[in-house]
């Protein structure tokens, strides 16, 4: 499936929300197929939660099952789950794609969010795709000045799109 952690930066209002929903339409469909692996998808969306830490929780309440964990709690418990060995982690069949849109609302002074977000994917196993769209089109640049370059970013692609 997704090799890459597709990063897709472009103008307001130019389809990226509506790409990434058409291509996660058409892998759901592959999977129904049996062509492809089955995966869960979670879409988070930096204006429609309340603080970017949230963000933990969106994703922990799916692969846990829990309901209305702190952003503390969910933490903990994804830093645990993806710090795992592989093998460990659970049944193999869990896949999960992150949509995180909006990934300007989820930056914070110290970028926690989206180094994490950007991090798990990369441990082995994880069995987790993150796909990030951002409107400010230096923000790999941006976030690579407040990370040191080789923790964030190795693995991720950028896609720009411009404006029509
Ligand atoms: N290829 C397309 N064909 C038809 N309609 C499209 C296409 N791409 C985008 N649209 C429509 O254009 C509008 C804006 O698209 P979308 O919400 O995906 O933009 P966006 O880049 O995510 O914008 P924002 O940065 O504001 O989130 C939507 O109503 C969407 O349905
Ligand atoms: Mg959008």
């Amino acid at each position: 499936m997704l090799q890459h952690q597709p990063f897709g930066q472009s103008h307001p209002g130019t389809g990226k929300t509506a790409t990434v929903h058409a291509v996660v339409k058409e892998l759901k469909r592959r999977a129904e197929d049996g062509e492809i692996a089955p995966f869960s998808y979670v879409e988070i969306n930096g204006l429609k939660i309340p603080s970017p830490a949230h963000a933990y929780s969106v994703l922990w309440e799916e692969i846990s099952g829990q309901r209305g964990t702190s952003a503390k709690t969910a933490l903990r418990g994804l830093e645990a789950h993806f710090g795992r060995k592989s093998g460990v982690r659970g049944p193999r069949s869990n896949t999960y794609v992150v949509l995180m849109d909006e990934l300007d609302q989820l930056l914070t002074a110290k970028q926690d969010v989206v180094y994490n977000f950007f991090n798990w994917p990369t441990m082995r196993d994880s069995q987790l795709f993150v796909i990030a769209i951002a409107n400010r089109m230096d923000l790999p640049q941006h976030l690579a000045a407040s990370q040191p370059a080789q923790q964030i970013n190795h693995s991720s692609r950028p896609v720009n799109s411009s404006p029509p």
